[in-house]
This record gives C-alpha cells, sequence and structure tokens, in this order.
C-alpha cells in the first residue's frame, strides 16, 4: 500500500544544504505583524451577537501559519509597497483562509474535529455558529479591502477586491471545493487532480501574491513572474499537504491525518503514489523559483519558502 513507504529517508541534496535561519526570522517577524493586525481588526465579542465574534475569533487566533499573509508582505515588499497597507492585504486574506478552513471541517464536507490543533468551530461551537463564523470571516475580508486605510486610490482597493472575489469564489477556491466534493468515487486523472487542486488552494495563494504587487503598482512583467511563481508554490503546497495527511502526524499537523485515503479524495497520491507525488511537488518548486531570478537576493525569502514547503512537517 502506497501508505507505507517512507519519504522520511529521502534525503535530496536541496535539503541538505539550504539554511532556513534568515526565512525562520522574516517569517516570525510577519506572523508578527499579522496577529497584531488581525487582533484590531476582528470584533471583540460584544453585543447579543457576541457568540459569533467568539466562534471567529477562536478560529482565528488558533496559531494558524499564516503563510498566505508571510506572501502578501514579501511580495510587497519585493516592490516597495508600504508595509502598514500589505498588513491589512494580509490580514484580509487571513480572514477569508480562516473561514475557508471552518466551513471545510463542517460534518457536510470533510467532517473533521481537529483543526490548528484544537476542537473544530463546529464542535467547539455548533454547526449554525461555525456556518456564520466563516460568513462574517468572508465578509470581514471584504470589509477590510474596501477601507480608504488599506490604500489611497479606490482603483486599488477596487482591483484588489475584485481579485479577491475571483480566487475566493467559483472559479477559485469555492469551484475547486465543489470539485473536490464530487470526486469521490470516480477514476483518479491526474489532470482533474491539478484543476481542482490549483482552484481550491491555488487560487488565494496567486491572491496572495499578485495583492503585493497591485499594491506597489507593480507592472504586467512583474505582476506575470509572480502569478507563475504562486501557480506552481499553490499546487505544490497542496500536495505536501496530501503528504502531511498520508505520512504526516496530527500532533505536527494539527488536524487528523489519514482522511484524504478514508473518505476517498482524489489527490496526486492516489495516482502517482507517495514518492511519485513528492517529485512533483519538488519539479513546482523549482519551476516557481526559476522565475524569481531577475530579482537575485531581494526575492531570497520567496525563494526558501517554496524550498522549505518540501520538508514542512505541520
Ligand atoms: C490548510 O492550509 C488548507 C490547505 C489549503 C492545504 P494551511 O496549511 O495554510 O493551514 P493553516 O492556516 O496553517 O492552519
Ligand atoms: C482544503 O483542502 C482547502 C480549502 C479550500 C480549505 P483540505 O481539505 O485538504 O485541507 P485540510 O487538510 O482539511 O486542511
Ligand atoms: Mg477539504
Ligand atoms: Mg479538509
Ligand atoms: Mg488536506
Amino acid at each position: 500500500m502506497a501508505r507505507s513507504i517512507d519519504v522520511t529517508q529521502e534525503e535530496p541534496a536541496i535539503r541538505q544544504v539550504r539554511n532556513f535561519s534568515e526565512l525562520g526570522l522574516a517569517m516570525r517577524a510577519a506572523v508578527e505583524g499579522v496577529e497584531h493586525t488581525l487582533e484590531a481588526l476582528i470584533p471583540k465579542p460584544q453585543g447579543p451577537q457576541r457568540r459569533v465574534h467568539e466562534a471567529m475569533r477562536y478560529s482565528v487566533f488558533a496559531g494558524g501559519k499564516r503563510l498566505r499573509p508571510f506572501l502578501v508582505l514579501s511580495c510587497a515588499e519585493l516592490f516597495g509597497a508600504e508595509r502598514g497597507r500589505a498588513l491589512r492585504v494580509a490580514a484580509a486574506i487571513e480572514v477569508l483562509h480562516t473561514y475557508s478552513l471552518v466551513h471545510d471541517d463542517l460534518p457536510c464536507m470533510d467532517d473533521d474535529d481537529l483543526r490548528r490543533g484544537r476542537p473544530t468551530a463546529h464542535v467547539a461551537f455548533d454547526e449554525a455558529t461555525a456556518v456564520l463564523a466563516g460568513d462574517a470571516l468572508l465578509t470581514l475580508a471584504f470589509e477590510i479591502l474596501c477601507s480608504p486605510e488599506t490604500h489611497p486610490s479606490g482603483d486599488v482597493r477596487c482591483e484588489l477586491a475584485v481579485k479577491l472575489a475571483e480566487a475566493g469564489g467559483s472559479f477559485g477556491m469555492i469551484g475547486g471545493q465543489m470539485v473536490d466534493m464530487q470526486t469521490p468515487g470516480r477514476a483518479p486523472d491526474a489532470g482533474h487532480v491539478v484543476l481542482l487542486q490549483r482552484m481550491k488552494t491555488g487560487a488565494l495563494f496567486d491572491f496572495s501574491c499578485l495583492s503585493g504587487a497591485i499594491l506597489a503598482g507593480a507592472g504586467a512583467e512583474h505582476r506575470n513572474r509572480l502569478k507563475v511563481y504562486a501557480r506552481d508554490f499553490g499546487l505544490a503546497y497542496q500536495i505536501t499537504d496530501d503528504l502531511l495527511d498520508a505520512v504526516g502526524s496530527e500532533e505536527k499537523t494539527g488536524k487528523a491525518v489519514g482522511k484524504d485515503v478514508e473518505q476517498g479524495k482524489a489527490t496526486l497520491i492516489s495516482i502517482h503514489g507517495l514518492a511519485g507525488a513528492r517529485d512533483e511537488a519538488e519539479k513546482l518548486v523549482r519551476s516557481a523559483v526559476a522565475v524569481l531570478e531577475p530579482y537575485g537576493a531581494k526575492a531570497s525569502n520567496l525563494r526558501d519558502l517554496a524550498f522549505f514547503l518540501l520538508d514542512r512537517e505541520s
């Protein structure tokens, strides 16, 4: 059975020579800024609806890795956008991502009890509250983007809102989630899996990278480069998520493992096996970093983050 193969015994050269200490420092600094921004933007529990605020805060402040915010900040920095503005966009994508997780875990979807190391929102609260907290996080993302504090230009704010709507909508994350829910029982097909994963996971990574360029007013050539980076990064990210589901631990990932096989999800592991899926992730990471070449050392966080994915345990 594919799941018994131990991928941890592989030691590709890239894993031995890379030193991620600078990346670690940059990620810690990003997390600090993002937590602070989220704290200010998510309502404190109040009024007769305080329960929904409690559930929103419960799900957001549960120790997510804040990877999408880190991408927003790194791409914004690459082109010199103001950090305060980028932090607001980073908060917007993180609350939208958290909504996607709250709904993904519902009994009618993946039916998961553990998320970010804690009981899922519908377990800690109840299903109605989890649905409503997710809805409120989704709408909060747009409220944040459309506020003049995010950018003085209405055109920039509008472009950010449209791009986030596209990434989160039926041709992006929701489209992918729909296909993911319909997949069990179908004969696995790599093209189909790639399409669904680019939508369900890739689209929010696309927005994260592109938004940094939008904030900075970077031109088409730069936007296209970030699009290619994000596209390959996003797919590699979902492949490593699937690998962690197959061979990772609940303790480190903070969520149940072994669910994809149990629920008959179509993943690249179900098609190529563990080693084949890992090779695919490595190829994607190499192609993602190749487009960053013109940026030299200025893009080292983006480059290191992509390689870091391959060894992540959480
Ligand atoms: C989990 O996303 C869902 C996927 C798209 C794979 P993350 O792995 O970024 O989860 P958090 O935000 O750190 O909890
Ligand atoms: C979900 O993919 C991606 C989302 C849009 C939330 P998964 O269902 O594999 O994510 P996990 O493993 O539950 O985090
Ligand atoms: Mg799912
Ligand atoms: Mg899930
Ligand atoms: Mg998963």
